[in-house]
């Protein structure tokens, strides 16, 4: 590499995120890499005062501790080339941002509290984390929504959340291969585009602004690509800002949707579209599954060379899960690929289909066999329009909510239960269902960063598939919807973890209760037991013979089992479908 090509790199490469999330451990990782030396705000603080910033904290205060900070950093950011890891609050400070933007690479290193909080518990004692306290998961969820909005200003999103491992390695282990992998895509990510990156235009009146501007609830970052998830009552109308936002104006858009969606909330995208200005067209396919097929899609493409659709063209998908796969494979394929927005209507397709970038349609042999994975340029999700969604269609939307909650998140799942009245009222309070869905879609965008291609931690998504899948192909998706299969499924699994004891049995009762409240099926009386395990055992063919099983390792947290014994699992589907 010549000087002058080396020079084009960011010499300086940041680390932000909440304390305990492991910037420490991969910025030495980075550091060794690129022969930098590394910088931790903190221990030159502890070094230059003589005193933690633990103890700074509870002598002096807040506020003192933070006019020290801002000084180091400030000293810091000079520093070139460096990796500099700073303290949890650091970046909350509009002149510190600023600093460190003008030269670093800033990456934000997420993961959600409750993972964070295990690693902490699994720490050193002797390592002090200010600000803490007692209940630290507790603590970790204030100063997330607290921060939140300061570190979705970064330029890369860095998911450094782990998996238990099945065979009780603690989160150290996890901890220390998810490192590693956030090390690698970092470093990754600063030579393909940091430099494009660091000099994109206004991005340094964003980190020097006072007040945070409005951020989307979710971002999902695969390492080669990024978009912001928006979730909030009146996202439609907001369509023409958010174009403008990422760029995206100034070209034409071609919606697909269906014929149900389109008659409730048709007029409101295309008055939206024409008082901006926007030149648009649509294409209406007949609603439900059956419009998921190469057929409808050849349709699709057939609209588009009519219309004369040019690869920088959008095509926008403004439906359920069912007009979003079908968009998203159009947009993958279409001239080998345009730009895609997704506007999810169900409450499926907002907490799941739409975030991932998985599309897919399905053959006579079965579902989802052809697809691609095509992620959006953003998805709005405008809960608005779960208005007029169909009852049990809303009712099914919440398994996937309960599962992410289930698998990741103990206070999402504590505050499912105590809201589960308001939420599942015929009219319920759209900024309380905003706020789930962003917290739900959160988790979703986090694991699909970590695992954008379907290697390791996405599979804890399959809580409750496994058994629910089979329940779907045992009455030829018929009787019912998937949401309401994955309810059943989750309870079979539950079952299983509580057999086998990766959890205590008063979970199992409590997401009985959960399921209940939310009006869910907990079983599938009736159908046939053989047929779901036949089912089960196909699908077991296709992840070569290994069938593993995600469980509950407690509240909110998923282990990965592949020693689950068959007359486990047959009890557990026996029980389930016991009239
Ligand atoms: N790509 C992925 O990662 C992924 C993940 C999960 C599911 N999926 C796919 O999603 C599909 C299921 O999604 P779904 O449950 O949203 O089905 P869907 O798209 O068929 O929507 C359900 C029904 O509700 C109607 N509808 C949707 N939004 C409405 C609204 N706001 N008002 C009135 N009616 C509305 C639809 O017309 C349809 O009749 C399946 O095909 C599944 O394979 C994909
Ligand atoms: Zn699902």
């Amino acid at each position: 590499m010549s000087a002058e090509e080396r020079s084009q790199f960011p010499r300086q490469i940041v680390l932000i995120g909440l304390s305990g999330v492991g910037k420490t451990t991969v910025g030495r990782m980075i550091a060794e890499r690129l022969g930098w030396p590394f910088v931790d705000t903190d221990d030159v603080i502890t070094s230059r005062h003589g005193r933690t910033p633990a103890d700074i904290l509870e002598s002096d205060g807040e506020l003192a501790f933070r006019e020290i900070e801002a000084a180091v950093v400030a000293e810091a950011a000079k520093q070139s080339p460096a990796v500099i890891s700073t303290g949890g609050g650091a970046f909350l400070n509009p002149r510190s941002r600023r600093a460190l933007g003008e030269r670093g690479l800033i990456c934000y290193l997420d993961a959600t509290p409750a993972e964070i909080a295990r690693r902490i518990d699994d720490d050193d004692p002797d390592v002090k984390r200010p600000l803490l306290g007692e209940d630290i998961e507790a603590r970790l969820h204030e100063l997330d929504r607290e921060r939140r909005p300061f570190y979705n200003n970064a330029d890369l999103w860095v998911p450094v959340q782990g998996l238990s491992a099945p065979h009780g390695e603690g989160p150290k282990v996890a901890a220390q291969a998810a490192g590693e992998a956030a090390a690698a895509r970092i470093l990754h990510s600063w030579a393909t585009e940091g430099a494009r990156l660091v000099a994109q235009p206004r991005r340094l009146d964003r980190f020097a602004a006072v007040e945070p501007p409005r951020v989307p609830a979710a971002v999902v970052d695969t390492g080669a690509e990024r978009y912001p998830v928006w979730v909030g009552p009146g996202e439609i109308g907001r369509l023409p800002d958010r174009l403008r936002q990422l760029e995206l104006d100034n070209r034409r858009i071609f919606v697909i949707s269906d014929a149900n969606v389109m008659e409730h909330h048709g007029r409101g995208v295309a008055e939206t579209l024409d008082s901006a200005g926007i030149a648009g067209a649509s294409y209406i396919v007949p609603s439900g599954e059956a419009s998921k097929t190469l057929r409808v899609a050849g349709e699709v493409y057939r609209w588009l060379a009519e219309q004369r659709a040019e690869r920088r063209d959008l095509i926008v998908g403004l439906g359920g899960g069912v007009v979003g796969d079908l968009a998203g494979f159009v947009a993958a394929t279409y001239l080998r690929g345009m730009p895609l927005i997704q506007i999810p209507t169900s409450l499926l397709a907002m907490n799941d289909a739409a975030i991932g970038g998985k599309s897919a349609v399905d053959l006579p042999a079965g579902k989802n066999l052809v697809g691609a994975f095509r992620q959006p340029a953003a998805v709005l999700s405008d809960v608005e329009t779960l208005r007029t969604l169909p009852r049990r269609s809303y009712t099914e939307g919440w398994a996937e909510v309960l599962k992410h909650a289930l698998i990741l998140d103990p206070a999402l799942l504590s505050l499912l239960e105590r809201e589960a009245g308001a939420l599942t009222t015929s009219q319920p309070d759209l900024d309380l269902v905003a706020g789930v869905v962003a917290r739900s879609s959160r988790l979703k965008a986090l694991i699909v960063s970590s695992d954008p291609t379907e290697r390791g931690l996405r599979a804890i998504l399959n809580y409750g598939h496994t058994i629910g899948h089979g329940i779907e192909t045992a009455t030829g998706y018929e009787q019912y919807l998937h949401g309401e299969a994955v309810a059943v499924g989750m309870m079979g699994a539950a079952q299983i973890g509580a057999e086998l004891g990766t959890m205590e049995r008063e979970l199992l009762a409590r997401q009985a209760d959960l399921l209940r409240a939310f009006d869910l099926p907990l079983r599938a009386p009736g159908v046939r037991g053989r047929a779901v395990l036949e089912a089960m055992r196909l699908d077991k063919k296709v992840a070569q013979g290994r069938r593993s099983f995600v469980l509950l390792g407690g509240a909110g947290r998923a282990v990965v089992r592949n020693d689950v014994p068959d007359d486990v699992v047959q009890r557990a589907v026996a029980d389930l479908v016991r009239e």
